[in-house]
């Protein structure tokens, strides 16, 4: 797909952003990445123009965005520790972010929040990205919301508890998510610089339930099946202690965490690449068709 047309990639130090990066650069699309740290890039720089940019100072964005047709971006606070809120990076960077495309013309903004997040707004991190959202929808620029379930790359949790041994989990286990891989997810974002739809739903092409997710890891650990389900006390005690004795930095990824874990969280399936696969450390598949 060639549009002859630029895309910013903000985000793409990140582990879906790096994604993009390299599905943009396979689609032989024209792109700017901007980063704060150079030495993180994990693509092919001869491919990708990119600049340095820090999106909560405004003034480093300055002159990268006149030539510009569309940005994406997957900025947000995930493990980062550099002291900042998600008011700082998830709502404000973006903030920024769109200021300036806004100020240059640009065409369409991509912006990657996170399934269900519009009925999670009491959490911190939610809270944060849905008020982007809500300024993006009314900025008058055409746009595109992606709602994705968790990443693979956040199932990890899963494989260090299956090396010890036991999974935990709270309640029966029998809620069910489908978790995407940053290569398949990379594909939708792409593919909405040239959708209509204004907002997509997406996960990962296998709904499984907890447990079974417990026991893939288990099995990839070449562990004996031990799940252990937490009684609800627990989790909400720990959710309480959290909210209350540590500061937003740590108790956002927790309450987020701790929240979603007690909900079906299914979107529409999408992707070729397994979990399965991705535990036992097979690398990904790539689609080279369109599927969305
Ligand atoms: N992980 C999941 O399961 C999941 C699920 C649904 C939605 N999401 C959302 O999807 C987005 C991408 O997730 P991801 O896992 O790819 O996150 P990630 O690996 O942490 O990447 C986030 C990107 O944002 C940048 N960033 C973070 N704090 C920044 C700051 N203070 N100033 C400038 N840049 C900053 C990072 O830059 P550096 O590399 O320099 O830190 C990185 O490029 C996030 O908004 C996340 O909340 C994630």
């Amino acid at each position: 797909m060639r549009t002859g047309k630029k895309i910013l990639l903000a985000g793409s130090t990140g582990y879906l952003g790096g994604y993009i990066a390299r599905q943009l650069i396979q689609d032989d699309i024209d792109t700017r990445a901007i980063v704060r740290n150079l030495k993180k890039v994990d693509f092919d720089v001869n491919f990708v123009e990119v600049a340095k940019a820090e999106v909560t100072r405004p003034e480093t964005l300055t002159g990268l965005f006149s030539d510009i047709d569309t940005v994406i971006s997957t900025i947000g606070i995930t493990r980062q520790k550099d002291g900042l809120t998600y008011m700082d990076v998830d709502f404000m960077g973006n903030v920024n972010l769109l200021d300036e495309a806004m100020a240059n013309g640009v065409r369409k903004f991509i912006y990657v929040s996170v399934l269900n997040g519009e009925k999670l707004r009491n959490l911190k991190i939610c809270d944060a990205k849905e008020k982007f959202v809500d300024y993006l929808k009314n900025s008058g620029m055409d746009y595109c919301i992606i709602r994705p379930n968790g990443f693979f790359s956040d199932m990890g949790d899963f494989l260090e508890m299956a090396r010890g041994g036991r999974v935990y989990l709270f309640g029966d286990g029998t809620l069910k998510l489908n978790p995407i891989h940053g290569a398949d997810l990379a594909k939708v974002c792409v593919e909405a610089i040239q959708s209509s739809e204004k907002e997509i739903n997406v996960g990962g092409p296998d709904i499984l339930s907890q447990n079974e997710i417990a026991e893939l890891a288990l099995k990839a650990c070449s562990k004996k099946i031990r799940i252990v389900h937490l009684p609800d006390w627990i989790r909400k005690l720990t959710l309480w202690l959290v909210r209350t004795f540590t500061s937003q930095k740590t108790y956002g990824p927790v309450e987020f965490f701790l929240t979603t874990m007690v909900m079906d969280m299914v979107a529409p399936p999408y992707g070729i690449n397994k979990l399965e696969d991705y535990f036992n450390g097979k690398p990904e598949k790539k689609q080279h068709e369109k599927k969305v």
